[in-house]
């Protein structure tokens, strides 16, 4: 049970303006909706004001003050970024918009140089359409298939089949943390053994950098990705990780300004890494963002975040129960040591949608519907769900209030 005076856990709450800010039916702010994006810290709002009042500039070019400066900053929160991850090098760090972005630089990049008709691209039944409509692609290019590691009725992978799955694998691409259930991937169970054949590795790593410590090179995975405005960050920005020599050895994804080395009329030499992925003008204020978001989570310990979350799942799943005699079904394993803070639910017949939108009048942010895994819900046979997701900043209260607004729900709907 979480200690509800705790004071380290009231003064991240305080951090965080948007959750002192009253909605517009004058009740408290309760987000549960971090795995969609989370909110940010003063400190981060500060490090953007900071940039856009003191130092704005371009970086990589000017030889004024301001821009070394913002050059500086932004080159430092690359390297913030490195040793977050416990990447080798700051070079293996290639700033994108979001992990969209960069499971997309791989698959136009690597994949196109690399991935051939008869190939086989090893994904899960559980991905994020951002980790599977970009192998679709590929492989409609390439000629290679896809093959799908199958999930349980728990949400759980079935591994029992890995290596026979694995035959032919050229590229294993799988999320780390599910967004829809919060299933964390046993990758020490799965990337040894694609690693033994020969395949190359990427992991989605978007729900699980905010939530869980993440070492690359204990993952031993060949690109990771993930955004900053699920870790506290700014949107608009995030990261590809890539181990150098594969990063060395693809072409430029896009092309324009700050990749090249020379330029002549008929043709280019390109940049050194990471500057060769990161074509035009940088996200240069929320790489910077980004930067404080990670001063934040270092400042409170990732061991921390993944042990307050452990509890408020233990705590939500107790609270819940009672509930589940009335026809609430959560989805998922529940189990706080296999899943990360997300809760993924229906309430008997009553729409996802509605059930979010009565949360809404006591001031419950959930997300509602398809969570970009449309072909898990099929499988699953959910049309829709809502999904409560915990962050750092929420509370034992914040579990109550939703236990709260459920019980208003079964009222509404007489069940
Ligand atoms: N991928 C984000 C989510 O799961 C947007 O809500």
């Amino acid at each position: 049970m979480i200690a509800v005076g705790d004071a380290k856990l009231a003064s991240i709450v305080a951090d965080f303006p948007i959750l002192s800010h009253p909605t517009s039916r004058g009740k408290r702010l309760v987000y549960l909706d971090s795995a969609a994006t989370s909110q940010k810290p003063q400190s981060v709002i500060d490090a953007l004001v900071e940039y856009y009042s003191d130092y704005n500039a371009n970086i990589h070019r000017g030889v004024y003050e301001i821009a070394a400066r913002a050059t500086d900053a932004f080159e430092a929160a690359r390297a913030k970024v490195a040793r977050f991850i416990n990447a080798a090098d700051t070079r293996e760090i290639i700033w994108t918009r979001n992990a969209t972005e960069a499971i997309n630089l791989v698959g136009y990049s690597w994949g196109l140089q690399n991935v051939k008709s008869g190939d086989v691209i090893l994904t899960s039944e559980l991905e994020h359409h951002s980790n599977l409509v970009p192998w679709q692609l590929l492989a409609e290019k390439t000629g290679a298939t896809l093959r799908f590691i199958p999930v349980d009725h728990r949400g759980m992978l079935v591994l029992e089949d890995v290596d026979t799955l694995l035959r032919g694998v050229k590229l294993l691409a799988i999320s780390h943390v599910s967004n829809t259930l919060g299933t964390i991937t046993p990758l020490e169970k799965i990337v040894p053994r694609a690693r033994a054949i020969g395949a190359t590795v990427l992991v989605d790593g978007a729900q699980a950098v905010p939530h869980l410590a993440v070492d690359v090179r204990a993952l031993d995975v060949d690109f990771y990705a993930f955004s900053g405005h699920k870790m506290l960050g700014p949107t608009g920005i995030g990261v590809l990780y890539g181990k150098r020599a594969l990063l060395e050895s693809m072409p430029p994804f896009l092309a324009g300004g700050d990749m090249i080395r020379k330029v002549e009329f008929e043709r280019t030499s390109f940049n050194d890494l990471p500057w060769k992925f990161e074509a035009g003008t940088s996200n240069i204020a929320d790489a910077i963002g980004l930067g404080a978001a990670i001063d934040y989570l270092d400042r409170v310990g990732m061991d921390w975040v993944r042990g307050h979350e452990r509890e408020l799942v233990a705590y939500a799943l107790e609270r819940l129960a009672p509930l589940e005699a009335r026809g609430l079904a959560i989805y998922g394993p529940k189990d706080p040591a296999l899943i990360s803070g997300v809760l993924s639910f229906n309430f008997a017949d009553i729409h996802a949608h509605d059930l979010a939108s009565i949360l809404d009048t006591d001031g419950i942010c959930v997300r509602a519907g398809h969570h970009c895994t449309m072909p898990l819900m099929e499988k699953m046979g959910w049309p829709a769900t809502a999904r409560a997701s915990f962050y750092l900043y929420n509370t034992a209260a914040d579990v109550d209030v939703l236990v709260a607004g459920l019980e208003k729900a079964a009222a509404v709907f007489k069940l």
